[in-house]
């Protein structure tokens, strides 16, 4: 279970802003939720920002009470909405974003979301001093500095139920699958949806594997009587990849069905494991920033909560451990 980390209140602030930003993550909620009721407990006020940097820009924010988050810890999604915003990048627009903040009596700003997002957050803080904190959470797991995010074992889970059904189907018609899932260049969900779901074969960005060398596993499955087989693979930079890997299978001799999981993998109600870390960060990043600390991101080390500036977080790209992609071969064999 995660702890919160001591910290003594060196800042007198009086209200904050939280935003969601990026792809949506269940357990989004969880964490808005946590924000403002630990916040309130504090004495601090809370705004909540529509639509990510694109509501801030626009200074559409609304005051949070305990009330306006109460029935939303089990909800996917995000009730303050999201999105992806290329006006950000603009130093100009983020001093607006900090004057305008700053305008509306906002000492600090909490953002929900992935890499991108903390990115935009860290320049929001350095180029104009305004305290700023980040919430992981996205699908994808895929930020350096922090070994969970809120909505990854959610998604894990919604793929792995998928392929369950998968596999009744593929058994039943003696069939190949391949089964494409969320996480664009990196594995994370991939690996641990193909460890979970007994896939034969799991094709991850980090990693390459030859159609030849799919097509032996294949092979060596049909040798000791497996008829069917199930083949998970990440999406890489665009979905739809895995069509082209069916093609060239098809080309070898065997025929695969391709499944996208695509934004199902987004949605959902959150798993407990989501709501409890959602929680936790939630409540720890309002705490570290009543404590004067901010410009990083709370994050998970060796089950602990841990503060870890954006500039560390930005500067390396997190690495799929390849050893599971091992055991999923030696278990699938
Ligand atoms: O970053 C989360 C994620 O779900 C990726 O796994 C996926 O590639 C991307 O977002 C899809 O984004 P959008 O919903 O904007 O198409």
């Amino acid at each position: 279970m995660l702890t919160l980390p001591e910290l003594p209140r060196t800042k007198n602030y009086k209200a904050i802003a939280v935003l969601t930003s990026g792809g949506d993550a269940p357990g989004m909620n969880a964490a808005i939720r946590a924000v403002v009721r630990y916040a309130l407990a504090n004495g601090v006020e809370v705004h909540g920002v529509t639509k990510g940097y694109s509501g801030l820009i626009e200074g559409d924010m609304q005051p949070m009470t305990a009330s306006s988050v109460a029935n939303i810890i089990q909800r996917g999604g995000t009730i303050l909405k999201t999105d992806r915003c290329a006006a950000f990048f603009k130093k100009s627009v983020r001093q607006e974003a900090a004057n305008l903040l700053r305008r509306k009596g906002i000492d600090a700003l909490v953002v929900i979301g992935g890499d991108g997002s903390f990115r935009g957050a860290h320049l929001l803080e350095k180029e104009n001093d305004f305290p700023t904190i980040g919430i992981p959470g996205t699908i994808d797991n895929d930020i350096a500095g922090t070994e969970d995010t809120i909505g990854f074992d959610t998604a894990v889970n919604t793929a792995i139920e998928s392929i369950d059904k998968i596999r009744d189907t593929a058994s039943s018609h003696d069939r190949i699958f391949i089964v494409e899932v969320m996480g664009r260049s990196s594995g994370f969900i991939a690996s641990q949806v193909g460890l979970g779901g007994g896939a034969e074969t799991i094709l991850v960005p980090e990693k390459k594997v030859s159609v030849p060398e799919v097509a032996r596993t294949i092979e060596r499955g049909m040798k000791r009587g497996k008829s069917s087989s199930i083949i998970v693979m990440a999406e890489g930079e665009k979905p739809g990849l895995s069509y082209r890997v069916a093609e060239a299978l098809e080309k070898r001799g065997y025929s695969a069905k391709v499944c996208i999981l695509g934004h199902t993998q987004r949605g959902g109600v959150p798993t407990a494991h989501d709501r409890l870390i959602a929680s936790a960060m939630g409540a720890s990043a309002v705490a570290y920033l009543l404590a004067g600390k901010s410009d990083g991101m709370v994050a998970i080390q060796s089950n602990e909560l841990k503060l870890v500036p954006f500039k560390i977080m930005a500067d390396g790209k997190k690495k799929l451990p390849l050893d599971i992609l091992k055991l999923a071969q030696i278990l699938a064999t």
